[in-house]
């Protein structure tokens, strides 16, 4: 109790230092806000020696004025594998900068949020599953996160040899960071701690979902009881903490960590972070990042974002990332509560409570309230509660908001009943709790009505199976696209709800306080939970095929994808590629996809110039094609297809695409593509012969028809297969 008190007093405290101190700096540093300079490549071997560190100390200079206000304005460099700065700096003098040789852009550095195990079964990749142990060994997945915990099980080195020699990266975790030879290597980017050692939970989660050892008999407090680990347990990480205590990242130091990944030599980075909104290429670190990431065959993957089910609203747009959206699994965490009557109402909540032993008072948020209207304190605004009136009773509120949970725990309730519109995901609350549906919820309010002394008990929770799963999580963020609305976003779906994973034990698993709990494994949801899935499956794919470029890996991740359901909306299921893209991926297809859909860096170069974009100011070494055809974002080679098709009449629209052969030589494909709709798909060739690996063949998907209706949009399919491999891509048919 006292170590509570202690722990929330400290938590207040640190809150209050960190407003004072930002206080403090926004007076001294006046309008400064931190920029990126970006210069692109860095020069290749010249006779002269380059020292990127100079460079930018001079350009700075003659901005800012003397050589003592220029090393202190500067916040990060970039100068391993690109080329560029970050400063404190004012508008005029960002502009200024903008204009110097060798500038090729000058943006603020944005703010981006952080957006387990059974569900690696689940997508069929059992712990059994063939293996390339050699090769594993030799992979490293980067993880752009919050740091980790360096002593949990899942990454401890037993058993594992020395870094591949390919490893060209360090050990600079900081204060109590320790790497071995699992967790090969840390660095941080936090201003605010001098250590990678995660502070927040989220990146210990992350990293151990993609690469963690398996870990026998991880539970929380016995629920989801299992052996909790990575897709590739042998593979080795790489740790780059770009994100606070508080989960906030800076897109100066995400950028700043890609220059290091990608020069430390590893084969994967992973980001289950990104902005709340999308937003151009040219000014987006983590797009300029990962284009750099993809020019040196690295894949990126990154979640969607948790703002769904809103369209639109998926945040990681970029063509040559890998977005990953997110769904149920087979196993569902419920709650029940039992009335006075005996009634028991079945909710969802990860509530490792045991049952209480009676009965407590029920009280809606209205018979607490302090201040507001009835409607307000039965939503349970905190504002409007008296929380002194809530001990030992179970508080009811008509909302899904889980704030309130924290501040009836510290004012011992024994209990709260949310109501949660969405019932897909269970969360970890720091006292017993359930959220029930809007049926279960009516039945509660009908007996509250009917009695002068509601009582009821909250149970200890289980895990159940769940037949509707595989579905979207209502919070995943759906397409379109609001940057290159024709490419198909996000790509693939992945678990994320619900997932068990490792955690520090110095972290609370709810962290607004009122918990004193600590626990190895946690229960997190989010598509920060499913985007490590898919960078882990990519790991697997890429032991099996090292030579393979990040759009052959991304590829055959999308083509083996299936389908999946979503059920925010009811009635036409149209559309829902915006929800899971190409469906829930398959690690094991696909390692084995038959034909890939390739993508060049130059493909990406003469998109991003038929589009009008500034080329140099996402790869500053490269320049528009002299010639070439413009292409638009529909024709691009990408594993899914958008077409834009007219209102109210009659259409016929043609996209071409080329799959390369990555199966047997001597190999067949039929083209499979029958309409959901009433519209006709016709292939041509609709047969493909190969004769050869890595033969290229072309062909074109042509779709016609008449009377689309206004908003209706239409999901089709183009299948090529052979027998064995069926190589799925998904068609949104969008009414222009
Ligand atoms: C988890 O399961 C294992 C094996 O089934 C069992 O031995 C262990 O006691 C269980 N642990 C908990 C916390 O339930
Ligand atoms: C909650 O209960 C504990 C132990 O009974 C007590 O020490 C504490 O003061 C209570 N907190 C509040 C806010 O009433
Ligand atoms: C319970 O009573 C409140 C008014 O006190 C009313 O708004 C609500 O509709 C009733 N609910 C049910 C299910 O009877
Ligand atoms: C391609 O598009 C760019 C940008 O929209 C335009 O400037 C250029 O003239 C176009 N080139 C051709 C060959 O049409
Ligand atoms: C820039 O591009 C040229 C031509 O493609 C290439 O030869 C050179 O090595 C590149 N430089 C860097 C730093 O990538
Ligand atoms: C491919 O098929 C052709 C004709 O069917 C045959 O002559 C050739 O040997 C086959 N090649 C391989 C590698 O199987
Ligand atoms: C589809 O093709 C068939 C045969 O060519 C034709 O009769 C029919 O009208 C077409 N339907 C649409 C919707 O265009």
């Amino acid at each position: 109790m006292a170590k509570d008190t202690i722990f929330r007093v400290s938590y207040i405290l640190a809150v209050v230092f960190l407003s004072i101190n930002s206080i403090a700096c926004s007076s001294q540093d006046d309008d400064r806000k931190v920029y990126i300079v970006y210069m692109g490549s860095l020069p290749t071997e010249t006779s002269e020696i380059y020292s990127p560190t100079s460079h930018h100390l001079s350009l700075l200079q003659d901005v800012v004025g003397d050589e003592r206000s220029a090393s202190v304005s500067i916040v990060r460099s970039y100068k391993r594998s690109f080329n560029g700065f970050a400063a404190k700096l004012t508008k005029q003098e960002a502009e200024k900068l903008a204009k110097k040789d060798g500038v090729l852009s000058v943006f603020p550095s944005q703010t981006y949020h952080v957006q387990t195990t059974k569900s690696w079964d689940y997508i069929g990749l059992p712990n059994t599953v063939k293996r390339n142990p050699t090769v594993e060994g030799n992979t490293i997945i980067g993880v752009l996160d919050s740091g980790v915990y360096p002593n949990s099980e899942s990454f401890s080195d037993k058993g594992f040899g020395p870094p591949p020699s390919k490893w060209k990266g360090s050990c600079n975790g900081g204060t109590n960071f320790a790497c071995n030879n699992k967790l090969i290597g840390a660095r941080y980017y936090v201003s605010t701690e001098d250590t990678a050692v995660d502070a927040s939970g989220h990146g210990t989660h992350t990293a151990s979902t993609a690469a963690g050892n398996a870990v026998e008999g991880a539970s929380f407090f016995g629920l989801a009881n299992g052996t909790a680990r990575g897709a590739v347990p042998s593979s080795r990480i790489a740790i780059y903490r770009v994100c606070d205590s508080q989960d906030i990242c800076a897109g100066a130091g995400i950028l700043a960590a890609f220059d290091d990944a990608i020069a430390d030599g590893v084969d994967i980075i992973t980001l289950s972070l990104g902005g709340r909104r999308p937003t151009s290429f040219d000014v987006d670190s983590i797009a300029i990042g990962s284009f750099h990431a993809m020019s040196n065959g690295i894949l990126v993957t990154q979640s969607a974002g948790n703002s769904g089910p809103n369209l639109q609203t998926v945040a990681s747009v970029a063509p040559w990332v890998l977005t990953v959206a997110a769904n149920t699994i087979d196993r569902k965490f419920i709650s029940k509560l039992e009335l006075n009557d005996r009634t028991v109402l079945t909710g969802i909540a990860v509530n490792s409570f045991p049952s209480s032993p009676s009965n407590s008072a029920l009280v809606f948020g209205d018979q607490v309230a302090k201040s507001c209207n009835e409607g307000s304190a039965r939503l349970c605004f905190a504002r409007c509660l008296d929380m002194q009136k809530v001990s030992g009773k179970i508080l009811i509120c008509q909302n899904g908001d889980r704030s309130v949970a924290t501040a009836a725990a510290v004012f011992n309730a024994s209990g709260v009943i949310l109501m949660q519109d969405f019932p897909d995901t269970a969360f970890v609350f720091p006292l017993p709790a359930v959220a029930l549906d809007n049926t279960a919820f009516e039945k509660l309010m009908s007996y509250y009505n009917s009695t002068r002394n509601p009582q009821g008990r909250i149970l200890k929770g289980e895990t159940v199976p769940d037949s509707a799963a595989p579905v979207t999580a209502s919070f995943s963020s759906r397409g379109p696209n609001a940057v290159t609305p024709d490419i198909m976003k996000p790509d693939v779906s992945a678990p994320g709800v619900d997932i068990l994973a490792a955690y520090p034990p110095d972290v609370p698993p709810t962290k607004e306080g009122g918990d004193d709990r600590r626990v190895k494994f946690n229960v997190i949801s989010g598509t920060s939970m499913s985007c490590p899935h898919v960078a882990g499956a990519a790991a697997y794919v890429k032991t099996f095929h090292p030579d393979w470029s990040p759009s052959a890996i991304k590829s055959a991740l999308m083509t083996t994808a299936s389908k999946i359901r979503d059920i925010t909306t009811e009635g036409d299921p149209s559309g829902f590629e915006f929800s899971y893209g190409s469906g829930q991926i398959n690690p094991i297809k696909a390692a084995d996809p038959g034909l890939v859909y390739e993508i060049t860096k130059d493909d990406y170069v003469n998109l991003l110039c038929s589009l009008g974009i500034n080329i140099r100011r996402i790869d500053g070494n490269s320049t528009c094609p002299k010639g070439a055809k413009n292409i638009t974002e529909a024709e691009l080679n990408y594993p899914s297809l958008i077409f834009k098709a007219p209102v109210s009449k009659p259409f016929k629209l043609v996209l071409s695409r080329t799959v390369t052969n990555v199966g047997p030589p001597n190999s067949t494909y039929k083209a499979k593509a029958v309409s959901a709709s009433n519209v006709n798909i016709t292939v041509v060739p609709e047969i493909l012969s190969f004769k050869s690996i890595h033969e290229k063949k072309s062909f074109t998907v042509e779709i016609s028809g008449s009377g689309l209706k206004s908003g209706t949009l239409l999901s089709e399919e183009v299948l090529w297969s052979d027998g064995i491999h069926s190589v799925r891509s998904p068609i949104i048919v969008l009414p222009n």
